[in-house]
């Protein structure tokens, strides 16, 4: 392995110790916590697995957390009774509901009707809309934390040649635009994208969003470019023990990139510490 190892783990965590610094800051002038409400609906273990991480770490930056479970067959109207009262309540900066929503339920219609300024996801189409004309909002925490990992590797990224693989409206989309902010050339490459090896080759950034595991090979990447893996497929033949594998052969892009973030320990992390981040820049913009 030649490229440098983009250590999303520590990041993650000193970005986690900044929050719970400023957080300190906000409850000595507000006189009074930061907070963020997650709602879960229905059992589904991984979402359990994510809202308990999320609770611990926020309580963990001296921010108080809530957590509301509903269960999996909960009608649309109780869930949306549910966001209408976390709106008005004024201790509640951030307001996250956990996705997948059940069958039966519709994501979109439930994310827009969160007050666009408690909506620390991003998710919300008034905040898709503020970062697709370059207003201040929300912006989804994955895509923000994969430019907070490439400008601590890259520093300046003018000019450079970037393909995102993926045009999903929580990483790929938010992604390409956040990237030509940093005046890169962006790339939006997908499933219909014809000879994505080549397209992939000229990239000085690549950023693999798409959930196809190992799927982008070493000798795809331009030897010294920045890898940015946000895939976390688990796999393994039924019976084995499943690992974890990014949406790039670790194996041989390690090889080739100039620095590439592991799986797990790069991206993933990121998206809880900048969740925190943007719940507090809500609590801030609040109090005003
Ligand atoms: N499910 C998996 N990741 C996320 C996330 O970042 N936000 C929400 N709302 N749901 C998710």
């Amino acid at each position: 392995m030649s490229a440098a190892l983009i250590d999303g783990k520590a990041f993650a965590a000193g970005l986690r110790d900044t929050v719970g610094t400023y957080a300190a800051a906000f409850e000595a002038k507000a006189g009074r916590k930061a907070g963020l409400a997650v709602v879960l609906v229905g059992e589904d273990p991984a979402s359990e697995i994510y809202v308990r991480s999320k609770g611990k770490a926020t309580e963990a930056a001296g921010m108080n957390s809530w957590e509301y479970r509903l269960p999996a067959d909960a009608s649309e109207a109780t869930l949306l009774a549910k966001v209408v009262e976390l709106n008005a309540d004024p201790a509640v900066d951030g307001i996250l509901v956990q996705l997948p929503l059940p069958r039966g339920l519709d994501d979109q219609k439930v994310i827009d009707t969160i007050d666009p300024d408690k909506d620390v996801d991003g998710f919300h189409i008034v905040n898709a809309g503020r970062l697709a004309v370059g207003q201040d909002g929300f912006v989804p925490c994955t895509p923000l934390g994969c430019v907070m990992l490439l400008k601590d590797t890259l520093g300046d990224m003018s000019g450079l040649e970037a393909v995102v693989i993926g045009r999903s409206n929580i990483v790929g989309r938010p992604m390409a635009r956040l990237l030509a902010d940093e005046n890169c050339t962006v790339t939006v490459a997908h499933s219909r994208t014809r000879d994505l090896p080549e397209v992939v080759h000229r990239a000085d950034i690549v950023v693999a969003a798409v959930g196809q595991p190992e799927m982008v090979k070493g000798d795809w990447i331009k030897p010294g470019a920045t890898v940015i893996d946000v895939g976390i497929n688990r796999v393994g033949a039924v019976g084995e023990v499943k690992r974890l594998v990014g949406d790039v052969e670790f194996s041989s892009a390690s090889k080739v990139a100039g620095a590439i973030t592991p799986v797990p320990g790069g991206v993933g992390p990121m998206t809880i510490a900048v969740l925190l981040r943007n719940t507090l820049v809500s609590a801030y913009r609040r109090e005003g």
